[in-house]
């Protein structure tokens, strides 16, 4: 278990895909405060809007519904977020996180889960049919003032 963050923000937005610009911005602003490159806060942003984008294309399938974002920082310079839907939720999560697979065919690449995984350092997803998903992004920010003096 993490210590307690340093700063939290819970953000809850409707699944409309307006919103995805609106939570990635959010998100980088509350980032912006560990002073970060801006290669991270890019990264971020990127696996951000994979997570917020799924909850707008696939976890409400017949309208709209609520997306939960939290945000966390740490005294270590980690930042947490957590973006979760009380939708359709995911029967086969290992399936689901394969590069290339997509619930919806063709229709898209499949490579949402692939981009979060690589712009962060942690990620984990918790899903129940018919209740919702959450998935949690952690990233260590080592930012402009970084050890390595860059
Ligand atoms: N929040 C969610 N609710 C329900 N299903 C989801 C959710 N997030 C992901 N999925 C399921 O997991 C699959 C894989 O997600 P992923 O983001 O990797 O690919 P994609 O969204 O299909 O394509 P891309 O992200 O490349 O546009 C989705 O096709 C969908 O079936
Ligand atoms: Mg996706």
């Amino acid at each position: 278990m993490r210590k307690k963050p340093t700063n939290r923000f819970v953000l809850t937005l409707e699944s409309r895909s307006a919103n995805e610009s609106f939570a990635r911005l959010a998100v980088s602003g509350f980032a912006a405060q560990l002073d970060p490159t801006v290669e991270e806060l890019c990264d971020l942003k990127t696996a951000v809007s994979e997570a917020v984008t799924n909850c707008i294309v696939h976890a409400y399938p017949d309208g709209l519904g609520e997306i939960r974002i939290t945000g966390e920082l740490f005294a270590d310079g980690v930042v947490r977020i957590r973006v979760k839907d009380r939708g359709k939720g995911i029967e086969d999560i290992a399936l689901a996180m394969q590069p290339l697979y997509s619930g919806l065919g063709g229709e898209r690449a499949g490579l949402g889960f692939a981009v979060m995984e690589s712009f962060c350092d942690r990620l984990s997803v918790r899903s129940t049919p018919g209740k919702g998903t959450c998935v949690t992004l952690q990233k260590q920010i080592r930012g402009r003032s970084g050890a390595d003096g860059a």
